[in-house]
């Protein structure tokens, strides 16, 4: 079956999934929440209609599959995730997720058994915006979930991680126990399509890509500084402990190194995405005593990512001294760098070529699921597929023709690794 028949069909759910979780100013799908059930929801319905098998993991993630491929042959997994930043885009995690479906869709409309099974998974809780903590459903499954991880709250509601988990069908028991909660030898190869999330493809004309690989990254969701709370008129600068200032200085510390490092070659991007004095007692006339902010350091090299965390915890130590403020950090996240593996980055590009696609191998800035599989030792892959407008927000806007050479090229890839 020529998958670009499909194309209303994915145009209908990329439209009724918008719609459903339609928040006003983008799409909100909380990890673990309710957007997120919604669109498990209508996935569900979706496969079942075409005569698929849904079924939950102990996760509470969600697998397609084909009635009647063998259970427990070891399978071509691909899939993405559901969930969505705050008023953040339609695609991010969607578009993998539809791709592998669309292709279990032809798969099974033309009666056609691969001899490898095809799952496909839609992850839960990939997104760390909700809990302060990325990969939670694929995170599970392999284990790397912690009890402090657990007991994580949603930014909105104050709900535990642990019980929002049990809420949407996890087996929260089992997680906590931090076993592998699937059989990895099940796992023949991981691909995932996801949109490129940074400018760089529609700046060259690329409808699609191969990942070469993915930044880990190095977060503190809380960081506190300290100074004296007082009237803004009567302080002099040389008896202040402004923490609004330790911080301003802190953050032009840190970006005065990292241009430094990018001189010298290095891979590194920085951010601080939460800013904010206390509501409840800043003033416009009150010196701020308390400031919060969050820490995100990502590269693709782990030497680089402990190295920087290192110079902006001296950065914060000298900055105490100076200006006697005091700097007080919640824990410490990693997240893996991952590489995908070359065979599979090898079979994308020759279904890239198969497709007529014009493509190049680019790393990805962002973080993806496919870095638990990778790290975990299973040969994974991704596909990029260009996107306007970059991602976290609302105006990702990926063509429904590029998505279209994505699926088609997918399917090429899944047919070939069937052969090898
Ligand atoms: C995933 O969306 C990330 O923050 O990289
Ligand atoms: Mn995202
Ligand atoms: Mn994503």
């Amino acid at each position: 079956m020529d998958l670009i028949k499909l194309q209303p069909v994915a145009q209908k759910i990329f439209d009724d999934i918008r719609e459903l979780t339609f928040d006003g100013v983008g799409v909100t799908r909380e990890s673990y929440g309710r957007g997120e059930s919604v669109a498990a929801e209508y996935l569900k319905a979706y496969a079942e209609s075409e005569g698929l098998l849904a079924r939950t993991d102990l996760a509470a993630n969600l697998v397609f599959s084909q009635p009647g491929s063998a259970p427990d042959a070891p399978a071509i997994w691909t899939g993405s995730h559901i969930d969505s930043v705050p008023q953040g885009g339609n695609f991010d995690g969607l578009a993998g997720v539809l791709a592998g479906l669309l292709c279990l869709t032809a798969r099974q409309r033309e009666k056609r058994q691969a001899r490898l099974p095809l799952e496909v998974i839609a992850f839960r809780g990939e997104e760390s915006a909700w809990f302060g903590k990325a990969y939670m459903g694929s995170g599970a499954l392999f284990g790397k979930l912690t009890e402090a991880d657990l007991e994580l709250r949603q930014r909105a509601t104050g709900q535990t991680m642990a019980e929002c988990m049990r809420d949407a069908g996890a087996d929260v028991d089992a997680i906590r126990a931090g076993q592998t909660l699937f059989d990895k030898s099940r796992v023949k190869a991981y691909l995932e399509l996801h949109i490129e999330q940074g400018p760089v493809m529609v700046a060259r004309h690329l409808p699609l890509a191969v990942v070469s690989g993915i930044r880990g990254n190095v977060r503190h969701n809380r960081i506190v500084c300290h100074g004296d709370a007082q009237h803004s008129g009567v302080v002099p600068r040389w008896l202040r402990h402004d923490a609004m200032f330790a911080v301003a200085d802190l953050i032009m510390r840190l970006d005065e190194h990292w241009r430094v490092l990018l001189e010298r070659g290095t891979d590194l991007v920085v951010t601080a995405g939460i800013v904010g004095t206390d509501p409840d007692e800043h003033s416009i006339s009150r010196i701020p005593g308390k400031v919060h902010f969050s820490f995100e350091a990502r590269s693709k090299s782990e030497d680089t990512i402990e190295a920087f965390y290192q110079l902006m915890r001296a950065e914060c130590r000298a900055i105490e001294r100076e200006r006697g403020v005091r700097f007080e950090f919640d824990r410490r996240l990693l997240s893996e760098a991952a590489t995908m593996d070359a065979q599979i980055c090898d079979v994308l590009a020759q279904a890239c070529q198969n497709v007529g696609a014009t493509f190049e191998v680019i790393p990805s800035g962002a973080g993806h699921d496919a870095s638990l599989f990778a790290n975990a030792g299973i040969p994974s892959g991704m596909l990029f597929v260009r996107n306007q407008n970059g991602s976290h927000n609302p105006h990702e806007a990926m063509e429904i023709d590029d998505f279209m050479l994505g699926v088609q090229a997918m399917s090429d890839a899944f047919d070939k690794l069937d052969m090898l």
